[in-house]
């Protein structure tokens, strides 16, 4: 295990950039905390197994309601490579909503060339003054291919306080240890919240 830390917020890209060191030379997969995935295969295994193919750096999108692309990173898809795979012409880190180039929204798993590494050093700070990994994702895109990968399990978003409480229940329903107390506190609870 290897940490480091973050001073200051100064972005995703400059989070990424601390980790060069660790990195070195080769490809590696960046896992956002605060996004949780589920499918049968995981998805840094699907990541994975698109690289074997490829050999390309590959982010991961999902399609969102178009209202919320703005919260996100977003992708110009260009063509469908295979299932599932574009090759992508655009990336753009939470655009309006009405400059948005597509629906399909960058979500926290990303496999990278070490390349990225040179273009974050150099990385002028964008949207919110911080220095985006979208916008250095979009400059290695424009000498090596990045692929998006779609996924279509299920995400969770804890980096909100709703959806923190909404993935505690759910997580808290599939493991065997907490599952009958919490069904039957839940059930219980929607019983009396219905004769309120
Ligand atoms: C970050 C990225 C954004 C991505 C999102 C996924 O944004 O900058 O491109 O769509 O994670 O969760 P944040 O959620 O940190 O604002």
């Amino acid at each position: 295990m290897y940490y480091t830390r973050q001073p200051h917020p100064a972005g995703l890209g400059d989070a990424i950039y601390r980790a060069r060191s660790f990195v070195g030379e080769e490809p590696f997969i960046v896992m956002l905390g605060d996004d949780l995935m589920n499918d049968k295969v995981t998805l840094t295994k699907q990541l994975i197994d698109e690289y074997d193919k490829t050999h390309a750096s590959t982010i991961v999108v999902m399609k969102v309601p178009h209202k919320e692309a703005s919260k996100y990173g977003v992708i110009d898809p260009g063509d469908m490579l295979d299932k599932d795979l574009y090759n992508v012409k655009k990336f753009v880190e939470k655009p309006a909503v009405d400059k948005a180039p597509s629906d399909f929204a960058i979500i926290g798993r990303y496999l990278l060339t070490p390349e990225i590494f040179d273009i974050l050093e150099k990385q002028k700070p964008g949207r919110g003054g911080e220095i985006q990994l979208t916008d250095a994702i979009d400059t290695l895109n424009q000498t090596q291919r990045v692929f998006a990968h779609v996924f279509k399990g299920q995400r969770f978003d804890v980096g909100n306080k709703e959806g923190y409480l909404e993935t505690s229940i759910q997580y808290g329903l599939r493991h065997p240890e907490t599952h009958d107390a919490l069904r039957k506190y839940i059930i219980e609870l929607a019983h009396e919240l219905e004769k309120k």
